[in-house]
């Protein structure tokens, strides 16, 4: 039997199982997911014993990210420029790590939004933590020509700027909609509109239907950003498919089949939300 998993502390909230275990059902493969908890002291040792234990890898969460990336053997060069990795692979005793959270993005983006395209034009990412750190790089990767970077915090979006270079501008927090009209691609990357958090508290009377708007919080799914812009005209991409999407590589390398993302796993996993 394959055995795989997802590592974060705490790991209780995790969807991860839900989508690899529907796969390894809809597949018909002898092979196990399951959630691992280990506290950060133990992570490095608690990785050892997963592949002494013959794990093909695992899924890597909060707060182990960067982490992940630190202890193994072979990183993508992806992992590498976002600075953390989300899927290890373990093979002769070696560790290899890949970040696969932007090309979940890219793809749930492709998938949803089939007119859409990175590079013909600006995009504004709002938010400069680690996810907004792969969304980054995945656009850049697509080609966008310019990223408008937007911060609570704006000497953290200026650190996040200085990584990515040149076609990246750091904007104030309170000058957003003076941006907007120009914007091909906006991003909500922040907790903002998340069950439980405060809501995106930014002007977006600019905003125009020919921006394709996204969000990465996916409870609740239709979040306040998402209705604003389908009431302007938008196209929108809500988060769940980005989860989805950051699994298919995973899944692939330790069960050896690249699995289909459908509309019976979007329900199952809204369902668990
Ligand atoms: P992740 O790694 O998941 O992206 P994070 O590093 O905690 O998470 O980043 C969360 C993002 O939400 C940050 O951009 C944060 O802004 P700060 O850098 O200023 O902390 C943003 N955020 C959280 N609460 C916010 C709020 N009330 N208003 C505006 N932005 C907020």
């Amino acid at each position: 039997m394959i055995k795989a998993g997802v590592v974060g502390w705490p790991i209780e909230q995790s969807k991860s199982p839900i989508i690899h275990n529907y796969w390894l059902d809809k597949y018909d493969i002898n092979g196990s997911y399951i959630k691992i908890s280990l506290n950060p002291e133990r992570f490095t040792s608690g990785i050892k014993e997963l592949i002494d234990e013959g794990y093909a890898g695992v899924n890597v969460t909060v707060p182990h990210k960067e982490n992940a990336l630190r202890i193994s053997t072979f990183a993508t060069d992806r992992a590498n420029k976002i600075g953390a990795a989300n899927t290890l692979i373990f093979k002769d005793n070696k560790i290899y790590a890949d970040n696969t959270d932007g090309t979940g993005f890219i793809d749930n983006l492709k998938n949803s939004a089939l007119e859409w395209r990175a590079n013909v034009g600006p995009a504004m990412v709002l938010g400069a933590g680690g996810a907004a750190r792969s969304i980054i790089y995945s656009l850049l990767a697509q080609g966008t020509p310019k990223i408008i970077l937007a911060n609570r915090t704006y000497e953290r979006a200026e650190k996040l700027a200085d990584i990515f270079g040149n076609k990246i501008s750091v904007i104030d927090w309170n000058n957003i909609s003076i941006h907007l009209p120009k914007i091909n691609t906006l991003i909500n990357t922040t907790v903002l509109g998340m069950v439980g958090s405060s809501s995106l508290n930014v002007d977006l009377n600019t905003l125009t239907s020919n921006t394709l708007v996204t969000d990465i919080v996916y409870n609740p799914l239709i979040t306040p950003l998402i209705l604003k812009a389908r009431k302007t005209g938008c196209t929108t991409v809500d988060g769940l498919g980005m989860l989805l999407y950051q699994a298919v590589p995973g899944f692939k390398s330790w069960f050896g089949v690249e699995p289909a993302i459908d509309e019976i796993l979007r329900k199952k996993v809204l369902a668990e939300l």
